[in-house]
């Protein structure tokens, strides 16, 4: 659900939206870029969900999650939103959709990797409940090293009730 008065609405990334998708990873990533090919795959794939926050037709963000069959573990794959439109609070309401979504597939977890000089990613992050699990060495294509972040997705009530 849209924050009244926003002129972002989030939706499930189409086939049209590719061209727009592959601009805003070549400006928002230097390296392990999603390809043409990788999107238009996700778009259409069953295991992932693949989300756009758009304003008067223009994609201004991405995120995108995976998920795995016989396993409860979400992952927040990518997520990236163009620079004239950051700040404004479309990271965290696309995690938000996504998280919703994770749910509904039954997952009770959302794990994600970030390179581990990415301090404003991870502050991001970290304001939206993800907390620190681990570090993998040579992760990324230029051997920086990642940090994985994951946060539960149990709403308090399923807690109480658990
Ligand atoms: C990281 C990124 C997705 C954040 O998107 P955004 O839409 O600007 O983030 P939001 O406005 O939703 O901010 C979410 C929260 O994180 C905080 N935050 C966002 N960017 C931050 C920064 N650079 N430093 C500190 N905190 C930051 C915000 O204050 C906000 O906190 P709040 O909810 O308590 O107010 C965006 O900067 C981006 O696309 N970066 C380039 C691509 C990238 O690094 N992707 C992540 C790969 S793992």
């Amino acid at each position: 659900m849209d924050p009244p008065g926003s002129p972002y609405a989030l939706r499930r990334a189409r086939p049209a939206d590719l061209q727009a998708l592959i601009a805003m990873e070549t400006s928002a990533f230097t390296g392990d870029r999603l390809s043409a090919r990788s999107f238009r795959r996700h778009v259409e794939s069953p295991r992932a969900d693949l989300v756009v926050a758009a304003r008067n037709g223009e994609i201004a963000g991405y995120a995108l999650n995976f998920y795995r069959a016989n396993s409860t573990l979400a992952r927040l794959y990518s997520i990236a939103v163009d620079e004239t439109h950051r700040g404004r609070g479309l990271s965290s309401r696309m995690i938000g959709d996504l998280e919703r979504k994770a749910r509904q597939r039954g997952c009770d977890r959302l794990r994600l990797e970030v390179r581990i000089d990415n301090d404003g990613a991870i502050a991001a992050y970290e304001h939206m409940g993800f907390r620190p699990i681990g570090r993998i060495a040579r992760y990324y294509e230029d051997g920086q090293t990642a940090l994985r972040m994951e946060k539960s997705l149990h709403s308090p009530t399923a807690r109480l009730a658990a």
